[in-house]
């Protein structure tokens, strides 16, 4: 028989095998060492002439190489039919399916929406890219002002589409307070998670982006008290136990007072947030008449409230995409 033929009829009688059994059979036939098709050819190649040798050897060994492959294949897939056929157990769990869960930063922001939300607290989104208007004039820091050195910027090479406004990257969540304010009228309560932007070297305690959650209190009689109320309670809920808190005065342009508050774990006194009475002069630059309305304003660091509650001591975790380290917080 010549390898065209040898060829065809080995394909036919793999079709029409319908076991393993078969398989072995037509193995033996086409292989077998004694009178195997393929095996009678290879071994008729010897008295060719050179030439002849030189074109059939790779074929015939080719065809052989195919012929083995096939043969493992349908070999394997008779296998595993019988295989299932015979073993399979109904009464055995299923393979779990593998999920995807909820990365811890995500997970601590929805706590904190949670608790803000329970307090009537409504939720707000701002755009990272910002204005230089909303990020630093509107809250009291105009051009020049040294406390624009408070946040390192990153600043767009483009500008705004209408008014040739310099774009960044918000440094804070504070421009959220401006853009609310100005399309809304007290009294109301907001909170504003999202990513932040500060152009900083990198460390365990400092990245160049990280997230912040500003809230905002406007009404006719809010006050520092209401804040230290309100603060207690989310920071009590939170950490699931009454927590130790401590008003250091601070500077921030768009608050006065302005303070900073840190909480006292295992011990130490760490600082979680900025906070302060909504400076009169943010509030008459959106036409909130300060002797009537009053608010309070604060922003904390997402990454360092997840930090406390689960321990993580770098803060580039968070970001390194290792699953060992996203797999703990199932
Ligand atoms: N925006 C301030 C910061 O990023 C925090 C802050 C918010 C302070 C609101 C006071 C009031 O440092």
């Amino acid at each position: 028989m010549d390898l065209e033929s040898v060829k065809r009829s080995f394909y036919k009688d793999v079709e029409r095998a319908n076991t393993g059994d078969d398989i072995e059979k037509i193995r033996i036939a086409y292989l077998g060492r004694e009178k195997g098709h393929i095996t009678l050819i290879l071994r008729s190649i010897k008295d060719l002439s050179l030439e002849e040798k030189r074109v059939m050897g790779p074929l015939a060994n080719e065809l052989r190489q195919e012929i083995e492959s096939i043969l493992r294949i349908r070999q394997g897939e008779f296998h595993s039919l019988s295989r299932e056929a015979t073993t399979i157990d109904i009464t055995m769990p299923g393979e779990k399916a593998s999920l995807g869960h909820i990365h811890p930063l995500t997970q601590v922001e929805n706590d904190i929406q949670g608790i803000f939300k329970s307090l009537n607290f409504a939720f707000i989104d701002g755009p990272e890219i910002e204005k230089e208007h909303y990020n630093f004039d509107a809250l009291n820091i105009p051009l020049h002002h040294p406390a624009r050195d408070m946040w390192d910027t990153f600043w767009l090479k483009t500008k705004s589409a209408n008014r040739n406004e310099r774009l960044l990257l918000r440094t804070h969540t504070s421009p959220v307070q401006i853009r609310y304010m100005e399309t809304h009228k007290p009294p109301f309560q907001i909170i504003s998670p999202g990513r932040v932007f500060r152009f900083e070297a990198i460390d365990a305690t400092h990245e160049i982006n990280f997230h912040q959650v500003e809230g905002l209190m406007m009404g006719k009689s809010v006050s520092v008290a209401n804040f230290k109320y309100v603060i207690g309670l989310f920071l009590k809920q939170f950490f699931g136990k009454e927590v130790e808190v401590r008003f250091r005065p601070s500077y921030f342009p768009f608050v006065e007072p302005g303070f900073e508050i840190d909480i006292k774990i295992k011990n130490k006194w760490l600082e979680v947030m900025g906070a302060g009475m909504v400076h009169r002069k943010v509030l008459e630059g959106v036409n909130y008449d300060p002797e009537i309305w009053q608010g309070f304003a604060f922003g904390l660091g997402l990454e360092r409230f997840a930090m406390i509650k689960y321990n993580i001591h770098d803060v580039r975790l968070f970001y390194s995409g290792d699953m060992r380290f996203i797999h703990q917080f199932n």
